[in-house]
């Protein structure tokens, strides 16, 4: 088959072509035929062209596309003019390419959807078809974003000193976090490696070894629920440091970030962002990942609510619970129906029910109005500056939970009221810091490692963990992009005697932490720096800088929620005797 390669791509031209005669190859964006002129939009990677056949002048041309339809992959030969008349709305839309040669390289099917970006098909046909998805110049745009974040990331690392060292794919299961993949070994017989879940472990050790200051773009594994901003399978920006505090490692992120945001979007990123201790983000926001481009509060009513005659309130405080509020300003024309509807949204974390109330002129009204005094309601009121036209929603529980229900009803009122899509283009950058080390699991009974059993409490906390573990701080820190969790790291233990005084209290006995974890806490004994770092989610970066809330956008062939590739119908069934090879009979199928 012929074809002349091209001479520039498509998205390219421009009027300062005008007279050059160019060769281009691509795919039918769309054909129309007036006559004997037939005008193609033909599409590469940089965009779309107007290519002219006038086949009134060259019958032969106009037979070499006769049968050409939509994503036929052509070559073009022919002489860039102005257009008569411009299409202001693509970059290319000044100019046009009268065609002296043309040729079909490839024909194709009808697509099963219009490669266009503004695509109503659901998802799923998407990522069945994802080599097709990909066509859409949306797609690709995403794409070439993320190709320039890896090039900033090696460019920016590289001048701060860092080396990039690749850590094992195949590794240790360990027992903190999320689930592990597993893969069976075949010539260890009954025996697991684990995909990593970060190389968490791995650069600690690269610490030990003296490698100063590593880097790596690395991809992790976890088996966890997924949601719009995870994936099973994703990469970090996994970077650690010896001899470093907690301040270096905030610096050295900020720089970063307002380099890359610079270099894509030429946004001035303001530094040294705001920090925000994790109790205040969750008792302001109500989120330890509050999107703070909106100023919408909340208020912790507990000392005015115990002093009203409402049992929900005063039974919960009893209980040594709160009473957490939100002021959802100019909200009380919500109907009962939007008021249901946020009823369920607060159940879905957790609520047994929404008590609220609203500001009508000089009465307060509400689901719980009866059960109170005018002037408890007006107490109420005055706590949390509620005004005429207000409603107040109130989440009485244990604080953490109330905090996060509160917090969520937060997001739901700015989604609804178009607080949230104001917001679009703005960024805010904040740090959430001094996180509680330890979580106290009712399922396990336990303590557990919030961030992971290697941070390193705050100094003056140390003594807090043989006497009050709940109250003990990490040297932790999380970056916030707008809401999302786009970074989170910590300085670490680099002593073995408090690692092992960490494992002790996360319910390892000694024998199981040798085990899991013996490697570390001896590699801490030759001499380990104090050391720290961070890990970025890369994709979640991606997705903040191409302004999508999905982080299948930025993938190029991502898993559904459900963890599955449509497109190559993956995970599959094996062959029995792959089976046996390994050793592994199924209990069911
Ligand atoms: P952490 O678990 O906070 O820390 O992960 C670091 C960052 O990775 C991103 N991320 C994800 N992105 C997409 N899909 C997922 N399932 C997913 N899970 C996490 C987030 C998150 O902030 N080893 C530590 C880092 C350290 O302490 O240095 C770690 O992995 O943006």
């Amino acid at each position: 088959m012929h074809f002349q390669q091209r001479t520039i791509h498509c998205g390219l031209l421009r009027p300062e072509h005008v007279g050059t005669s160019v060769t281009l190859n691509g795919w039918v964006n769309a054909r129309r035929d007036y006559g004997g002129i037939i005008f193609i939009d033909l599409r590469d990677r940089e965009g779309i062209a107007q290519v002219v056949v006038d086949s009134s002048f060259t019958p032969d041309l106009g037979a070499a596309i006769h049968d050409v339809r939509g994503e036929y992959v052509l070559w073009v030969k022919g002489t860039i003019r102005m257009r008569e008349n411009p299409n202001p709305r693509i970059p290319t839309g000044l100019v046009e390419v009268l065609v002296d040669e043309i040729g079909v390289i490839n024909a194709a099917e009808v697509p099963p959807f219009e490669i266009v970006d503004d695509l109503g098909t659901n998802e799923e046909l998407r990522l069945t078809h994802r080599y097709l998805d990909l066509r859409r110049p949306v797609m690709q745009q995403n794409f070439i974003v993320r190709n320039r974040l890896y090039q900033l990331t090696h460019k920016f690392f590289e001048q701060e000193g860092f080396i990039e060292v690749e850590t094992p794919v195949l590794t240790k299961s360990t027992p903190e976090g999320a689930r592990d993949f597993l893969v069976p070994s075949r010539i260890n017989k009954g025996k697991f490696y684990a995909l990593p879940q970060s190389p968490q472990l791995f650069k600690q050790l690269l610490m030990v070894s003296g490698f100063d200051k590593y880097m790596q773009i690395v991809k992790c594994f976890r088996d966890e629920d997924l949601r719009a901003d995870r994936q099973p399978e994703f990469t970090q920006i996994d970077v650690e440091m010896s001899f470093v505090t907690q301040e270096d490692i905030l610096a050295l992120t900020e720089r970063f970030i307002a380099f890359v945001w610079k270099d894509i979007l030429d946004v001035d990123v303001a530094a040294p962002f705001l920090r925000m201790p994790f109790h205040e983000a969750l008792e302001t926001y109500g989120s330890d990942k509050p999107d703070i481009r909106y100023d919408l509060r909340l208020t912790n009513v507990t000392a005015t609510a115990i002093a009203t005659s409402f049992g929900v309130f005063t039974d919960t405080i009893a209980a040594g619970g709160v009473v957490m509020a939100l002021n959802a300003k100019s909200c009380g024309s919500f109907s009962r129906k939007q008021l249901d509807e946020l009823t369920e949204h607060a159940k879905k974390y957790g609520a047994k029910g929404l008590p609220w109330l609203k500001v009508q002129g000089a009465e307060i009204t509400g689901s719980f109005a009866k059960a109170i005094s005018p002037e408890e309601a007006q107490a109420l009121a005055s706590a949390m500056a509620a005004v005429d036209g207000d409603l107040m929603l109130f989440v009485p529980g244990e604080w953490e939970r109330a905090c996060i229900i509160a917090g969520s009803l937060r997001t739901e009122v700015a989604r609804r009221t178009g607080i949230l899509e104001a917001c679009a283009g703005k960024f805010s950058f904040h740090w959430i810091t001094e996180f509680p080390l330890l979580e106290h699991s009712e399922e396990e009974q336990r303590w557990i490692a919030r961030h992971h059993p290697f941070t390193s409490p705050l100094l003056d906390d140390v003594e807090l963990l043989g006497t009050d573990p709940t109250h003990a701080r990490a040297i932790a820190h999380d970056l916030v992009i707008n809401g999302y969790e786009a970074a989170g790291g910590s300085i670490r233990i680099h002593r073995s005697d408090v690692q092992q005084q960490m494992f002790d209290l996360l319910g390892f006995t000694r024998e199981d932490a040798m085990e899991k974890f013996g490697f570390l806490l001896n590699a801490l004994t030759y001499g380990a720096p104090p050391h720290g770092g961070i890990a970025f989610g890369f994709d979640r970066l991606a997705m903040l800088l191409c302004g999508t809330d999905n982080i299948r956008d930025v993938i190029a062939f991502p898993k559904t929620t459900s963890g599955l590739s449509l497109m190559d119908a993956c995970p599959s069934s094996v062959d029995e005797h792959q089976l046996r090879d390994l050793g592994i009979g199924l209990a069911q199928r």
